[in-house]
């Protein structure tokens, strides 16, 4: 598969700045959620507007192109399914329990990978006014301006950022996160939560804080801001060291290599499986 990368650039991103602007008249007024999993899984009716404006969009301009969203749109009758073909992930909104809140750490993110890999993300969070784009080999831009991870090596000077879901694991995983997060806390120089996993992953790659892990994100959650910790010459992997595989439900990112591994030391008695997001 080839695509006309530049087109889909120039799309998506004109289409992030729409649904940007309907975040932004959303956050203005009450907003109205009903829960999905569990009472900290929720979705809006923007959300569904949100992917309801990206994917006709992209589908009009790429209609041989697959989809899978947050809200339900999925192409494969097995479900969601990560093939070569050129694939959009998108999160219409990223961190919806926030939004719901009016607390401002709430993303908009879109991903293209083709051939099982990255090429293209754009993650905005309008109420911050933080736009971060990159292509594969190209970089990772803030507002147009080239960023970098921190570069951090040391775990003792890292600000790590976690993200905990209590409502759908059992005791047994509830104690090995919260182990984890006593270790973490212990070792880094702080650890923090934004409630976002696409903020977090923007975060590591901006430079304003040196790693990410969490357990049972979904593919949308990490399929953009993936590539953007690595064109800002980050890593992200799986927790335990292996290769990233967004379907996993499982991420590390952090700012170097080496902080990397050591995170995946520090991780290797904490680690947990769950249903992946291409099981049926
Ligand atoms: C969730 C948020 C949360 C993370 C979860 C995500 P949503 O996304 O990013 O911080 O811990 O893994 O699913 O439901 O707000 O789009």
């Amino acid at each position: 598969w080839t695509v006309d990368v530049d087109k889909c650039a120039k799309t998506s991103c004109a289409l992030v700045n729409q649904a940007a602007e309907l975040l932004n008249e959303a956050n203005k007024e009450i907003r109205v959620f009903e829960t999905k999993a569990n009472n900290q899984d929720l979705v809006t009716v923007t959300d569904r507007q949100v992917e309801e404006l990206l994917v006709s969009g992209l589908r009009r301009e790429f209609p041989e192109h697959v989809y899978i969203g947050e809200e339900g749109t999925s192409d494969h009758a097995t479900g969601r399914q990560l093939t070569n073909q050129p694939t959009w992930i998108i999160d219409p909104i990223d961190g919806t329990v926030n939004f719901v809140h009016g607390c401002p750490y709430n993303c908009i993110s879109v991903a293209l990978w083709l051939n099982r890999q990255p090429e293209l993300a754009v993650c905005y969070c309008p109420t911050l006014q933080l736009k971060l784009t990159a292509r594969r080999k190209c970089g990772c831009y803030l507002n147009g301006r080239q960023v970098r991870t921190s570069g951090q090596r040391e775990l003792r000077r890292s600000l790590v950022l976690h993200e905990m879901h209590a409502s759908n694991m059992g005791a047994q995983h509830k104690d090995t996160l919260w182990a984890m997060s006593v270790n973490l806390f212990c070792k880094a120089q702080t650890l923090r939560s934004t409630g976002s996993a696409v903020m977090d992953l923007c975060l590591v790659a901006m430079g304003a804080a040196d790693a990410y892990v969490e357990f049972l994100p979904h593919c949308w959650d990490v399929a953009a801001g993936a590539l953007l910790v690595r064109e800002a010459g980050g890593a992200v992997m799986d927790p335990a060291g292996g290769e990233l595989d967004i379907m996993s439900r499982r991420v590390l990112a952090t700012a170097t290599p080496e902080l990397g591994c050591q995170m995946v030391q520090l991780l290797a008695d904490s680690q947990i499986y769950h249903k992946r997001d291409d099981e049926p």
